[in-house]
C-alpha cells in the first residue's frame, strides 16, 4: 500500500473514531491531563501541533505562542475548532497531512510539538513527517513528541499485548513503531533527551533541528 493510501485508511477511521473518540479515551485522558500543561508549557514563539486530534493541548499553551495545529482528520479537527475558545494563544487549525505539509513553508517553526501521532503512523510514513519536522523547523528550532512504546517489563508488556489489537483497530496506534530509530536517521533533526512519563511506556522525545 503506498504511503498516500495509508493515510487514506487512516482517515476513514478517524471519520468513525472521532464520534466518539473524547469518551473511549477518557480512561486515559484523566492521565493525559496531568500532562499536557508540562508538556505545552515551556513552548514559546511559532509552535506547529502536527495531529492535534480533538484538541486537548490547546488550553495549555502560553499566551506568547502563535499556534498552527494540523490534523489528517476533518472530523477530529472539528472537535478541536470547538476547543479553540479555550485557547491563551493564537491558534489556527488546518486540515493538512503531516507526511506531505504542502501548505507549509519551510523553516517557519520556533517548535514542533506532537502527542500520540507517529504512534498511530506506519513506519514509513512516519520517516516522511520527520523530514516535513525538519523542513519547517526553523534551524535551531526544537522538537517535542510524546510516544507509547512497548514495556521490557513482562507484567505490563503483556497487559500492552492484550489491549494492542484494540488500541489498533480504534486508533490504528501500535506499540512498536519506531520514531526513535528514524529520528536518529535523520540528516537534521537531533535527538538531545528522551525521558518515560510513566513506567517505561510514554516515551517523551527531545530534540533540536541543527542550525
Ligand atoms: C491518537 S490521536 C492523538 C490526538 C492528540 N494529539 C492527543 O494527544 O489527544 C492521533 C491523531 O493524529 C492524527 N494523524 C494521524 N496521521 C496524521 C497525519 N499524517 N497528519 C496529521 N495528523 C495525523 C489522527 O488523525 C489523530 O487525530
Amino acid at each position: 500500500m503506498k504511503s498516500h493510501e495509508k493515510n487514506i485508511d487512516l482517515q476513514s477511521k478517524y471519520s468513525v473514531t472521532a464520534f466518539f473518540y473524547d469518551l473511549l479515551d477518557y480512561p486515559w485522558e484523566r492521565q493525559y491531563r496531568q500532562w499536557r500543561p508540562a508538556l505545552v508549557g515551556d513552548l514559546r514563539g511559532r509552535v506547529l501541533e502536527a495531529g492535534v486530534g480533538t484538541g486537548r493541548n490547546l488550553e495549555f499553551y502560553h499566551q506568547d505562542v502563535e499556534l498552527l495545529g494540523i490534523e489528517l482528520s476533518e472530523h477530529m479537527l472539528r472537535k478541536a475548532e470547538r476547543r479553540k475558545a479555550k485557547a491563551r494563544c493564537d491558534v489556527t487549525l488546518v486540515q493538512e497531512d503531516a507526511t506531505v505539509m504542502s501548505s507549509i513553508p519551510s523553516h517557519q517553526f520556533d517548535w514542533v510539538f506532537s502527542t500520540f501521532m507517529c504512534c498511530v503512523m506506519p513506519d514509513d510514513i512516519q520517516a516522511l513527517a520527520l523530514e516535513q519536522f525538519s523542513r519547517v523547523l526553523k534551524p535551531g528550532g526544537r522538537f517535542r513528541l510524546l510516544e507509547l512504546v512497548y514495556s521490557k517489563n513482562d507484567k505490563i508488556r503483556k497487559k500492552q499485548q492484550a489491549f494492542a489489537p484494540f488500541v489498533e483497530k480504534v486508533y490504528g496506534a501500535r506499540f512498536d513503531r519506531h520514531t526513535l530509530q528514524h529520528l536518529e536517521r535523520s540528516a537534521h533533526l537531533k535527538v538531545t533527551h528522551t525521558s518515560f512519563l510513566k513506567d517505561d511506556t510514554y516515551l517523551l522525545i527531545e530534540g533540536v533541528r541543527d542550525s
